[in-house]
């Protein structure tokens, strides 16, 4: 079970559904998937995401990297990379992002406001897509929470999303808007010093950050790099 903080209630009443629950293993079920399914029921902020509709435990991540970063503004053009099934796309809503782009192997369903793809964004033609559903505009903020499927070799894993961060890194340098911003989850061993030493020059500053909603067993941590400049 996670041992992140429990976020803040509106009331500091107890109900049934603070109650840790336990779920029996059941034939058929994977104790892989029971200790999922349990972890699911207890965590604190899947409950809280349900109780204020969030589609994903995801939205307090971003929510809290904007609460310490001033990521997103009124007007935000943003894309988000790896979007489904749709915390963050809902949290740049809530700020009035003027235009959302936003792409993930799974549908995103039932989120106004956002111009979606589902497609591979490896694939050879997603730059190009994205771009062409911006309809000239550059972002303001570039998004990846994209996770690979895990093979659960913690060298492979690793490997598997930095290339995927590398490549959410150059679709950013070649559309930011200057003075804008990228987020990418990484996973703890951080990001590769070659692809630092690329971006440094481009960001006034550029931060690691594991959001508290992060579960604290888990390697994933995100890559913050504020204030772009195209020009170095
Ligand atoms: C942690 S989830 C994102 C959660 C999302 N930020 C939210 O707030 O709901 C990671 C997503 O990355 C997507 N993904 C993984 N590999 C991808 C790829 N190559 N192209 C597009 N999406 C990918 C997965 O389908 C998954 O939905």
């Amino acid at each position: 079970m996670s041992d992140d903080k429990e976020p803040k209630k509106s009331s500091g009443r107890q109900t049934v559904r603070d109650k840790a629950v336990r779920v029996k293993t059941a034939r058929g079920r994977k104790n892989s998937s029971t200790r999922w399914l349990q972890r699911q029921l207890n965590d604190p902020y899947v409950r809280e995401a349900q109780r204020l509709g969030y589609k994903s435990r995801a939205a307090f991540k971003l929510k809290e990297l904007d609460e310490q970063l001033g990521l997103i503004k009124k007007n935000t053009v943003a894309v988000d990379l790896g979007a489904a099934p749709g915390g963050w796309c809902q949290v740049l809503n809530e700020h009035k992002a003027d235009h959302i782009v936003a792409i993930d192997l799974i549908e995103v369903t039932e989120v106004p406001n956002i111009e979606f793809i589902q497609m591979d964004f490896t694939d050879n033609d997603a730059p190009d897509k994205l771009i062409e559903m911006l309809n000239g505009k550059r972002p303001n903020l570039v998004l990846s929470d994209i996770a690979p499927n895990t093979t659960g070799h913690q060298k492979t894993d690793h490997l598997r999303t930095m290339a995927l961060v590398e490549m959410a890194w150059d679709f950013a340098l070649n559309t930011l808007a200057d003075g804008g911003h990228f987020v990418a989850k990484v996973f703890q061993g951080g990001t590769g010093k070659e692809l630092l030493d690329q971006m440094n020059p481009h960001f006034e500053k550029i931060k690691h950050v594991k959001p508290k909603a992060s579960r604290k067993g888990s390697p994933e941590t995100y890559l913050v790099a504020l204030n772009f400049k195209s020009t170095v």
